[in-house]
């Protein structure tokens, strides 16, 4: 689902972001990326969406290789992916349901369906009650959980985080985190970036590790896989299948 090979990020003369990284990370797989500040999380999370192409080596993501794509086949490709952020990137003078409606019309689903996405995105995060409220309205966590359902509203083949837990404190984190592993039942493909070891201690995930730009580790990976459960049957993964 997603495969890096040799890829290298070089912004300037003098910093590297990524060094050489290869690895790949299959469909209906859950992983950690992690590593220090600095370490090349968020370029590598960048590179996936394209937000960036890599100076040197290729980008494959849902088959697809990002050197080669297209701009215009950008909002297409970019309507597999759902994203959450540390900052959650709400639109504050939206409510709920227009954040979520807003993002649908963005992804280019009709407004006949938006009442019933919305609903189905706040259930997955226990939110239905706040579908009127604006983001300012709400605690940290919750606006977490509106951004996360907002990531998964479109039933993402893959689901990507950027330090999602980064400012909740660790209650809050471990129910982010089964909120992602729900996700990952229904069929998504995970890859959540985060530098908090004690998270990552207390799953038994994949983990990949950065150091300065370097895979250093890599835990989990092949064995592990065959022990995930592996989804079938949900709606997106039989209209992936035909892909
Ligand atoms: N747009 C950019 N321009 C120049 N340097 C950058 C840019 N983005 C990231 N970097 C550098 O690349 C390295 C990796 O950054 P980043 O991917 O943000 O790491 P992490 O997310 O692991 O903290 C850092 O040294 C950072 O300063
Ligand atoms: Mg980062």
């Amino acid at each position: 689902m997603i495969h890096f090979y040799h890829v290298t990020k070089k912004f300037d003369r003098y910093s590297t972001a990524l060094h050489d990284v290869t690895f790949h990370l299959e469909k209906g797989e859950f992983a950690f990326l992690t590593g220090a500040s600095g370490a090349g999380k968020s370029t590598l999370l960048k590179l996936i969406l394209r937000e960036m192409l890599p100076t040197e080596g290729q980008v494959v993501v849902n088959g697809r290789n990002l050197n080669a794509m297209k701009k215009r086949h950008l909002p297409f490709f970019r309507r597999e992916i759902g994203m959450v952020f540390q900052d959650f990137k709400l639109i504050e003078r939206m409510t709920v349901f227009e954040n979520l409606s807003f993002i649908l019309t963005v992804l280019n689903v009709s407004p006949k369906e938006h009442k019933k996405k919305a609903y189905a995105a706040l259930r997955a995060v226990n939110l239905q009650h706040k579908l009127n409220a604006y983001p300012l309205q709400l605690s940290g966590g919750e606006q977490q959980r509106v951004a996360i359902a907002r990531a998964l509203i479109n039933d993402p083949l893959i689901l990507i985080g950027d330090e999602p837990t980064g400012n909740l404190d660790p209650d809050l984190s471990a129910e982010m985190i089964q909120i992602f592993s729900d996700a990952h039942l229904r069929g998504s493909t995970v890859l959540l970036a985060t530098h908090d070891r004690e998270l990552i201690r207390s799953s038994d995930r994949r983990v990949i590790t950065l150091d300065k730009g370097r895979i250093s580790r890599m835990e989990g990976g092949e064995t592990h896989i065959e022990n995930e459960p592996r989804p079938s049957g949900t709606p997106f993964l039989s209209a992936s299948g035909s892909k």
